[in-house]
């Protein structure tokens, strides 16, 4: 049995999913938190969600919670950190998952999409922070993950300005806290998917571009060197070793789970 998370706890944030064929980023790393032996807080937007989440989890065993949050407001994310530390006794781990994107570049977007998302994929992550890591550095240890994505260092097939931006922002957000915080023992790290096939990528984009999903899936395996895309697990196996004491030497790290797609020319 996998005890690399025994006896801690976990907030995973965006830990609902997209609803589709297969399964969302967040929502595959609090199952594999919760194998490892983590006590998991299932936070999402959506009850529903969250609570299929806690369901799955709970199917096999092991123990969670699901909690209904708005990460882009400050009281929601006050109200999370509490409400952890009320059930769990303390914060281990901080996963920030959340993400949207969209389409547009600058003289196309629209004003409120750039705020949106912006507010979604980087204000939010910075408000998680605010508000988890003082009962981090009560304790003097943790751990913090942030999905990132390769599309903050390497321009997509077509602008995804606002996106792209906010991911950077994540980058930056990211090593400034791991270098804030890393003499009081609490490490940072970001994640970078490349492109992996979840409900928001596959159903989402096919929507947003009027494009068949079959048609999707194709050229985006085509684009990997790989051949292939991710899944969701890949991105939980890179997590829960960033999570892990494996990983008790890496800070500041932005690491890539893309199938090769940083190297290609
Ligand atoms: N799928 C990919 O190809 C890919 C590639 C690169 C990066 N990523 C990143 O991975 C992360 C997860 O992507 P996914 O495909 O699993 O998406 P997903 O939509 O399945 O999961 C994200 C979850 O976050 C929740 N959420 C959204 N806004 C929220 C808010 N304000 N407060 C609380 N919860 C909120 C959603 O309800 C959803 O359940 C994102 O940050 C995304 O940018 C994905």
């Amino acid at each position: 049995m996998d005890e690399r998370l025994k006896d801690r706890a976990a907030i995973v944030v965006g830990a609902g999913s997209t609803p589709g064929e297969t399964m969302g980023n967040g929502r595959a790393t609090a199952i594999l938190f919760a194998r490892a032996g983590a006590s998991v807080m299932a936070v999402d937007r959506r009850a529903d969600s969250a609570e299929e989440t806690r369901k799955m989890i709970e199917a096999e065993g092991g123990t969670a919670i699901a909690f209904e949050a708005d990460v882009t407001h400050a009281d929601d994310c006050r109200r999370m950190a509490e409400a952890c530390v009320e059930a769990y006794g303390g914060i281990d781990i901080l996963h920030n998952n959340v993400g949207i994107g969209t389409g547009g570049g600058p003289t196309d977007l629209p004003e409120e999409e750039w705020d949106k998302v912006l507010d979604t994929n980087l204000k939010a992550m910075f408000l998680a922070c605010k508000y988890v890591l003082p009962h981090m550095e009560q304790r003097g240890k943790g751990v913090i993950i942030n999905i990132s994505s390769l599309g903050a260092i390497r321009f997509p097939p077509y602008p995804m300005l606002a996106y792209s931006v906010s991911k950077g922002g994540v980058n930056t957000l990211t090593r400034s806290i791991a270098m804030q915080y890393a003499h009081q023992g609490i490490r940072c790290n970001a994640i970078l998917p490349g492109l992996i096939e979840t409900p928001m990528a596959i159903e989402g984009i096919s929507e947003q571009l009027g494009m068949p999903k079959e048609d999707l899936i194709r050229m985006r395996n085509e684009a990997v060197p790989m051949k292939h895309m991710g899944d969701a697990w890949d991105v939980a196996h890179a997590a829960l070793f960033l999570a892990s004491d494996e990983a008790k030497y890496i800070t500041g790290v932005l690491l890539p789970v893309d199938g090769g797609l940083t190297c290609k020319g």
